[in-house]
C-alpha cells in the first residue's frame, strides 16, 4: 500500500528513519556493545579472518564500497569489493581464512548466488547481508544479516541501501569489538551517531524542497555529475544509478580529483553537476574541483554538512546534511541524491516505480 504517497519510490524514501531505527533494534546494548542475536552460534568465527571480499551488484555493491571502507578503518582487515559477475570469473584469492561477504536486498540475484557458492567452493566462509532472510542468498551462506528494510516494492533500491550501510557498520563494530582495535572514544562516537541518525535523515526529508526545485530543473539535461571524494565518490556512484535508472537521463559518477584527466572535457555551459563534499579532510580539494567545473560554465548543486557556509560562494545550489561522523555522512547524503533521481523522474512523467526494461530482482546471469 502506497497510502499517501505517490510512488512506492517516495514511501520507500520516506520509511528510512523507520527502517534505520529497525536494523538498529536489539543489536546496541545499554553498554553500548554491538552483538547480533543471530551471530551468537557463530561466535569467534571471524577471529582468524584476513582478508574479506565484499561482493555484490548495483546498488548492493555501491553499498559494499561504503562497507569496506568501514570495515578497513574500524578493524584494518584489508577488503577488496567486487561486482559478483566479475568476481566469479576472476579467480579470486580465497584461503580458509577469508570472509566473503556477500549483499542483496533480494537474496536471489543469480551471481552474487553462484558467487557466494564459488567462495565457499574455495573455502570462504561465507556471511550474507540480506532483506530477505528466506532467500537463496540467506539459505546458503554460514551466516546471515538480515536488514530491516521491510519489502521494498519500488525497483530502484533506496531504503535497502540505507539500512545495508547500516548493517555494515554495526558488523564494522562487531568485528572491531573481537579483535579489539577499535579505541573507547571512537566506539561511544560511533554508537551515538548511529543513534542519532534516525532523526538526522528526518530532518533531511523535512528540507527537500530546494532539492526538488533542482531536480525539476535538470530534466532537460543530456547529461549531468556527480562528483566527490573517498566515501563521497561511493556516495556519488549511488547517485548516479539511482538517477540514470529512474530519469533515463545520462550521468557519470566521477572521483572529483580525476576530472582533470579526461571528463572535464565535457563540462559546457549550464552542464548540472552535483558535488558531494561532507569529508572534511578533503573539504578544500574538492572545492577546487568544484571551482574548477564552475570555470567551465557547469552548474552546481553542492552537498555538505551544515555550518560549511563557504560552499555558498562556490556551487550554485546547497542542500546541508546534519552533523555526523565521516563514517556515517554516506546514509545522510545519500537521501539528496535519491530525491534527485524520485523528482527528476516524476518531472519527466516516466514510470518511476517501474523504470523501464528493469526487474526487481535479477535471477538471470
Ligand atoms: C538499483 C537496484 C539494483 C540492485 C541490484 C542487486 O536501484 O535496485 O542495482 O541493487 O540488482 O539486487 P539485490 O540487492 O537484490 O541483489
Amino acid at each position: 500500500e502506497k497510502g499517501q504517497f505517490e510512488h512506492f519510490m517516495l514511501k520507500e524514501i520516506h520509511e528510512q528513519p523507520l527502517t534505520l531505527r529497525n536494523t538498529m533494534l536489539g543489536r546496541i546494548n545499554d553498554r553500548d556493545e554491538v552483538s547480533f542475536p543471530e551471530l551468537a552460534p557463530a561466535a569467534g568465527a571471524f577471529k582468524d579472518v584476513e582478508k574479506i571480499f565484499i561482493v555484490a551488484c548495483g546498488t548492493a555493491y555501491h553499498a559494499g564500497l561504503v562497507g569496506g571502507a568501514m570495515i578497513e578503518k574500524l578493524t584494518r582487515i584489508p577488503v577488496q569489493c567486487d561486482i559478483a559477475s566479475e568476481f566469479r570469473y576472476r579467480d579470486p584469492i580465497i584461503t580458509d581464512r577469508t570472509l566473503v561477504v556477500v549483499v542483496s536486498q533480494s537474496g536471489e540475484t543469480a551471481d552474487t548466488l553462484a558467487a557466494l557458492h564459488e567462495s565457499r567452493r574455495r573455502g570462504a566462509k561465507v556471511l550474507a547481508i540480506t532483506n530477505v532472510p528466506t532467500s537463496s542468498i540467506a539459505r546458503d551462506a554460514d551466516f546471515v544479516i538480515p536488514t530491516m528494510a521491510g519489502p521494498e516494492i519500488a525497483v530502484a533500491s533506496t531504503k535497502a541501501y540505507t539500512t545495508q550501510l547500516l548493517a555494515f557498520c554495526l558488523f564494522s563494530i562487531y568485528l572491531a569489538q573481537e579483535k579489539r582495535t577499535l579505541g573507547q572514544k571512537l566506539h561511544a562516537e560511533l554508537v551515538q551517531g548511529l543513534k542519532a541518525l534516525p532523526v538526522q535523515v528526518e530532518k533531511v526529508l523535512e528540507n527537500a524542497n530546494e532539492v526538488k526545485l533542482f531536480a525539476e530543473s535538470i530534466k532537460d539535461a543530456d547529461s549531468l555529475f556527480f562528483i566527490g571524494r573517498g566515501l563521497d565518490y561511493a556516495v556519488a556512484l549511488e547517485g548516479s544509478l539511482k538517477l540514470k535508472e529512474i530519469s533515463y537521463i545520462h550521468s557519470e559518477a566521477y572521483a572529483a580529483g580525476e576530472l582533470k584527466h579526461g571528463t572535464l572535457a565535457l563540462i559546457e555551459k549550464d552542464t548540472p553537476v552535483i558535488a558531494l563534499v561532507t569529508h572534511m579532510e578533503l573539504y578544500e580539494k574538492t572545492v577546487s574541483n568544484i571551482k574548477e567545473v564552475k570555470a567551465r560554465g557547469a552548474r552546481v548543486m553542492g552537498i555538505t554538512v551544515e555550518g560549511n557556509v563557504e560552499l555558498l560562494n562556490a556551487a550554485d545550489e546547497i542542500c546541508f546534511i546534519p552533523p555526523s561522523l565521516q563514517l556515517l555522512a554516506p546514509i545522510l547524503a545519500v537521501v539528496p541524491l535519491q530525491l534527485i533521481a524520485y523528482y527528476a523522474s516524476l518531472a519527466l512523467g516516466n514510470d518511476i516505480d517501474k523504470p523501464r526494461n528493469l526487474a526487481k530482482s535479477v535471477t538471470v546471469e
